[in-house]
């Protein structure tokens, strides 16, 4: 394998697979991002011309679409609608983009004979009890709430569905929340990290009881790298590095670590159908494929995340009040 094609590669978490690749690898790499709100071209500067290429185009273009993946040895496929509130207000770029977009990335790497690994979430399973001792395995039945995550569940079923029918040389991946630097500020960690900065007081959805298994970016890119070299085609792995905390937990240590009293946040309208619990058994791709998550500290791994948006606020600062703006027409 010499070159990759990395889809939504100017977001959060495929930025920094693409910077992981460039560390780590050999590769030469093409970015196919259509450049939305959520992406940012600064994510990818400084990355050696001669190894990273950015195409701005659509993934559910298959004019853009069938060229790339022909010109490619394998698809790492990470572009998505990805905010479950934005889904609420509006699910139809996320039936676009997650479910059409994934069936035009599955039609090319068919025809033309490419390895794809997808990237899922953990959302497609729905939730657990907050007291139950299961976790999720990949033998967990697909229970989808929210616009998005039934879109992204959508886009699992194509694959293996094309893995089945049509012979497509396809893994999937399915991680739970991420933090780290480039995160966009509508996301829970960066919202309140902002927020703090800004003199708002954080803004928890309901009584803070749900329950996130948080993993760092790097360690999340660490693992699809470890599957596209090693994972069995067909097979599906999941990615968790045994963080779950509630999120009272969570604004109380961002508070805590950027010295303010830790119950000085407010309770707001909750999110409609919001999940309670994830939690990922991740001992699948850890047996099997040998790997190992490196950011086991949370509490170190959110204070160099709050540490970075500090030093970054001319990158989040430019859309903090829109991002606001829309949070309190919902009373959130
Ligand atoms: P993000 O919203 O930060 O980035 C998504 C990227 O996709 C952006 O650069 C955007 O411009 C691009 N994109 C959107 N629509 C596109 C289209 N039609 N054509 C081309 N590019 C398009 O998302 P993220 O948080 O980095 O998530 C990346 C992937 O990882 C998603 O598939 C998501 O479902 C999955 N995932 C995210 C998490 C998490 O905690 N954020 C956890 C597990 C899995
Ligand atoms: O589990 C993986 C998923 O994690 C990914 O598939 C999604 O792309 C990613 O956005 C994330 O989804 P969540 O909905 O869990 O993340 P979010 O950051 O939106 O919210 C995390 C938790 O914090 C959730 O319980 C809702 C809550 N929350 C969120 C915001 C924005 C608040 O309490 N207050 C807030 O202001």
């Amino acid at each position: 394998m010499e070159r990759l094609l990395v889809t939504g590669g100017a977001g959060f978490i495929g930025s920094n697979f693409v910077h992981h690749l460039v560390d780590h690898t050999d590769l030469r790499v093409t970015v196919l991002d259509k450049l939305t709100y959520a992406a940012s071209q600064e994510s990818l500067a400084g990355l050696p011309e001669d190894r990273v290429q950015l195409v701005v185009g659509d993934i559910a273009d298959a004019d853009v679409v069938d060229p790339l993946v022909a010109a490619h040895d394998a698809v790492v496929h990470y572009a998505a609608e990805s905010h479950n509130d934005n889904s609420l207000n509006d699910p139809s770029p996320f039936i676009r983009t997650n479910i059409l977009g994934t069936y035009t990335i599955l039609e090319a790497v068919r025809k033309h004979d490419k390895r794809l690994h997808h990237v899922s979430t953990d959302e497609v399973y729905g939730d657990l009890e907050l007291d139950d001792p299961k976790r999720f395995t990949e033998d967990t039945p697909y229970n989808p709430s929210s616009p998005y995550s039934a879109s992204k569940a959508g886009s699992d079923h194509l694959v293996r569905a094309w893995v089945r029918s049509f012979g497509v040389r396809a893994t999937v991946s399915n991680c739970s929340n991420n933090y780290g630097p480039w995160q966009h500020i509508e996301k829970f960690i960066p919202r309140q990290i902002t927020n703090v900065i800004d003199g708002i007081r954080p803004k928890l959805y309901g009584s803070g009881e749900n329950v996130r298994d948080w993993i760092h970016a790097d360690d999340h890119s660490s693992a699809v790298l470890t599957i596209l070299e090693k994972g069995r085609i067909g097979e599906t792995y999941l990615i968790g590095a045994d963080g779950e905390k509630n999120n009272l937990e969570v604004v109380r240590l961002i508070l805590t670590l950027m010295g303010q009293p830790e119950d000085a946040f407010d309770h707001v309208t909750d999110r409609a159908g919001h999940d309670l619990r994830y939690a990922i058994e991740s001992g699948k791709l850890r047996q099997e494929l040998g790997w190992q998550p490196q950011f086991q500290d949370f509490e170190s791994g959110l204070a160099n995340t709050i540490t970075w948006y500090q030093e970054h606020e001319d990158w989040w600062r430019p859309h903090k009040d829109a991002t606001e703006a829309k949070y309190a027409e919902k009373g959130q």
